[in-house]
């Protein structure tokens, strides 16, 4: 019997109790103390005989736990959690991407120390074993790029408003009450999940530590159904699309988080709901792709089980120097460089002259646009200040460009009091 302690029983922890409660493959597992903020109150479906407490070491210092396993959110608690696991020799699961996104060097260079594991598999895509593709089916390869949704409750809303046309809000909280959001569901909508993971699969991917705070991040939060209708009539659909790449000619990191026209060819693009989805290139086999539900209680739960019973079973692999994580850190390609085409949408004033004006920054920068369009009919916007004139939709799209060049234009426009457009890359293939 392999005794656990479980740190957290809000969504995943009581998804990951349910899971091991009915699954014969666990009968070996117990749980023997549950940490959470308030243990006064009654819980649901904590089996008899579980000891609740509010002191962590009553987990990471009891004798007869070998696991604990950390479901509580938030960076600053859980790192004193697994820290104080690991000094005592403890293995430890954790589904928590911020924490291991920040902290993972120093976290996998104190298992390797004390020769315990640490399961993170839950931590990035939910229920899909891309941790273990990455590091143990494709290790013999080498992987040049990776590309994915990542982000369950952002792919889940997009979902929602782009094929039932529902409300952003409303679409929110559905996300919210099937477990896919995050305690705080703004870490979701502003990509900030979506960076930790990417770091997370970087860091593995390519054999160093990826800083996920030094790549450019953009959410969803200012996108509207009319952007989504807009690039549906253009043959696109808008996915939150993480990329990671080894630039070839100096092996820096391009990477970036952001919101994406991506052709409805694209294998990404028939990704719906919560499935998440990698595609991993690599110079031997080439294109792979791996995909299944990357949010919620019962996935999840299936990814924290498979590593407890690795750790358990004695079949995963200790870490050691060696570990991705402790490689040399990546450099990062400078931001904007590469060349694509763009999609905008501002607000500007209705009155003449306005579509002369915006149309001469571009070419003050030698941008082409590819076109334009203010739709008639559209939603009126009204004027940001009193007495000022009434505003209308202006959609833009580009021919390639460079992201830098592109940043020159918008700054003049905001100097014209236009800031803040959408705007989204739009990948050709
Ligand atoms: P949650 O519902 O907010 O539950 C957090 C649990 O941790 C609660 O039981 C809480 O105790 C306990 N807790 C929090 N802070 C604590 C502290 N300082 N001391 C003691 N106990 C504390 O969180 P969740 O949605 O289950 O998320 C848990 C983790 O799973 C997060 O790291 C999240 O990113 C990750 N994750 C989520 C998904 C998903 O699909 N939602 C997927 C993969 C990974 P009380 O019950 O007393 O409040
Ligand atoms: N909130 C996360 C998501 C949970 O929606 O993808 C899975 O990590």
């Amino acid at each position: 019997m392999t005794t656990i302690g479980l740190a957290g029983a809000g969504t995943i922890g009581r998804g990951l109790i349910e899971l091991i409660g009915r699954s014969p493959a666990a009968s070996q597992l117990k749980i023997k103390t549950l940490l959470v903020r308030d243990a006064t109150r009654s819980r649901f479906g904590v089996p008899a005989g579980v000891k609740l407490t509010t002191k962590l070491e009553e987990l990471t210092d009891d004798p007869e736990i070998s696991i604990v396993v950390e479901l509580m959110g938030g960076v600053d608690a859980p790192l004193r959690v697994v820290t104080r696991a690991l000094e005592q020799g403890k293995s430890v699961v954790s589904a928590n991407k911020n924490l291991l996104a920040q902290h993972g060097p120093a976290l996998f260079a104190l298992a390797a120390n004390h020769k315990v594991n640490l399961g993170v598999e839950a931590s990035v895509c939910g229920g899909i074993p891309i941790i273990r593709l990455i590091g143990e089916a494709l290790r013999a390869d080498r992987i040049t790029s990776l590309e994915g949704i990542v982000n369950g409750t952002t792919n889940y809303l997009l979902t929602r408003m782009s094929e039932e046309k529902t409300s952003y809000s409303q679409a929110l909280a559905e996300a919210q009450r099937l477990g896919f959001a995050e305690p705080d569901p703004d870490y979701d909508v502003s990509g900030k999940d979506a960076v930790c993971k990417a770091g997370i699969l970087a860091s593995l991917a390519f054999g160093g530590y990826v800083d996920f705070r030094r790549i450019p991040t953009s959410g969803i939060e200012n996108l509207q159904l009319e952007d989504l209708r807009q690039a549906e009539r253009m043959g696109y659909t808008v996915k939150l699309v993480a990329t990671a790449r080894r630039t070839s000619h100096n092996n820096k990191l391009d990477a970036q988080v952001a919101p994406v026209l991506l052709p409805l060819t694209h294998p990404l693009a028939s990704i719906r709901h919560e499935n998440n989805a990698v595609l991993i290139e690599s110079e031997g086999l080439g294109m792979t792709l791996a995909c299944g539900k990357g949010a919620g209680p019962a996935p999840t739960s299936v990814s924290l089980l498979a590593d407890l019973l690795d750790i358990a079973e004695g079949r995963q692999k200790l870490p050691d120097v060696n570990h991705p994580f402790l490689g040399t850190p990546f450099e990062m390609e400078a931001h904007g460089q590469s060349s694509s085409r763009y999609y905008l949408r501002f607000a500007v004033p209705d009155r003449p002259g306005t579509l002369a004006l915006v149309a001469g920054r571009f070419a003050d920068q030698g941008l082409s646009l590819a076109s334009v369009l203010q739709p008639e009919g559209a939603d009126p916007v009204p004027a940001p200040v009193a007495g000022g004139h009434p505003q209308v939709t202006l959609i833009l799209t580009t021919h390639l460009c460079r992201r830098a060049q592109l940043d020159k234009v918008l700054g003049a426009l905001a100097g014209e009091g236009w800031g803040n457009p959408v705007v989204l890359r739009i990948q050709e293939d």
